[in-house]
C-alpha cells in the first residue's frame, strides 16, 4: 500500500517547513510548495527524503486558481492520493492597526487572495482526492490576531478571521468525509517577523510577548507542527475548530 501524502503550501519556511519535516519523520510523503524561491523548498525536500520520504517539490502562487489546480494535478499523477492539506501559505503588510490611510483596498485585496482565497482555491482543487481517503484532512493555518484583534495589520487580522469562518463552513460542508480545522499560532519564532520587524523591533517584542504569556514563550515553527500534525493524521472527532498555540500569550499572566 501505498504512503499517505500530504499537500503543504508555503512549506519552504518556518512552520510549512517544519509541518513537512514532521509528517516526513512520521512516515508521510509529502509535497512542498513554495511560490518565489525555490532554493528553501529543495532544502526542506532533501531533510524530508533523509526520512525516507518520497517529495514532490511544486512553484505554485496559491492566489493563482490555475496554479493551485496544476499542483493538485501533479500531486495526482504522481501520488495518485492526498490525504491531508495544510493550508499555510500567507501574507501581510506591515501598517500599524491605528494607521487606517496607511492600508488600501488593494492591499487588502492581495492579502485576502492569499490567506483566504488561496487556501480556498487549494482545497476546491485538492477535493476530489482527498474525498477517495478515509478520515481525510485539512488544516488551515490562521493566527490569534483574529481572535485578539491584533496584528501586523488590520488587512491581516481580518484575513485570518475570515480564514476561521470558512474553516467553520467548510467543516459543514465537507464533512462526514473531509474534516476541517485551523490552528491559530501566537507570535512565532520564523523569518516572517524577523524580516517584517526588523531585528531589533522582532527582539523588543519577543520580549515583551514572553513577558505576559502564561507560559512564558513564544512559539516555535515546530510547536505548531506538531498541533498541525495532529489535527492532519489523527483527530479523528474534531472538525469545524480553530486551535490556538501561543504560549498562554491569550490566557496571560497572573
Ligand atoms: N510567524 C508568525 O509569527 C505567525 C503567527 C501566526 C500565524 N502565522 C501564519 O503562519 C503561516 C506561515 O508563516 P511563517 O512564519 O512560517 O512564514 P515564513 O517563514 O515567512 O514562510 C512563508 C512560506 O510561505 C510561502 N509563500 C508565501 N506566499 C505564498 C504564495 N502566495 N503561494 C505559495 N507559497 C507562498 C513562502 O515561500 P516563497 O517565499 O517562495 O513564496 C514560504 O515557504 C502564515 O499563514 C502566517 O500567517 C505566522
Amino acid at each position: 500500500m501505498s504512503k499517505r501524502v500530504c499537500v503543504i503550501t508555503g512549506s519552504s519556511s518556518g512552520i510549512g517547513a517544519a509541518s513537512a519535516i514532521l509528517y516526513a519523520q512520521q512516515g508521510w510523503d509529502v509535497c512542498v510548495n513554495f511560490s518565489r524561491d525555490e532554493n528553501p523548498a529543495q532544502e526542506i525536500a532533501e531533510q524530508c527524503r533523509s526520512y525516507g520520504s518520497n517529495v514532490l517539490v511544486e512553484q505554485a502562487d496559491v492566489a493563482e486558481d490555475s496554479q493551485c489546480r496544476r499542483l493538485a494535478q501533479n500531486v495526482a499523477s504522481h501520488f495518485g492520493r492526498c490525504d491531508v492539506l495544510v493550508n499555510n501559505a500567507g501574507t501581510t503588510k506591515f501598517v500599524a492597526l491605528a494607521d487606517l490611510e496607511g492600508l488600501s483596498a488593494v492591499d487588502f485585496q492581495q492579502i485576502y487572495a492569499v490567506n483566504v482565497i488561496g487556501a480556498y482555491q487549494m482545497i476546491r482543487a485538492l477535493l476530489p482526492l482527498l474525498k477517495l481517503q478515509l478520515g481525510a484532512g485539512i488544516v488551515n493555518v490562521s493566527s490569534i490576531a483574529a481572535l485578539i484583534g491584533s496584528g501586523s495589520s488590520l488587512a491581516y487580522v481580518a484575513s485570518k478571521g475570515a480564514l476561521n469562518a470558512l474553516t467553520l463552513g467548510l467543516a459543514r460542508a465537507l464533512g462526514p468525509e473531509v474534516r476541517v480545522n485551523a490552528v491559530a499560532p501566537g507570535m512565532v519564532d520564523s523569518p516572517w517577523l524577523k524580516k517584517g520587524l526588523g531585528s531589533e523591533r522582532f527582539v523588543a517584542l519577543k520580549s515583551s510577548y514572553e513577558e505576559s504569556s502564561a507560559l512564558r514563550s513564544i512559539v516555535t515553527p515546530s510547536d505548531v507542527a506538531e498541533t498541525i500534525y495532529w489535527l492532519g493524521a489523527g483527530a479523528a472527532k474534531t472538525t469545524g475548530e480553530v486551535h490556538v498555540v501561543d504560549g498562554g500569550r491569550r490566557v496571560g499572566r497572573a
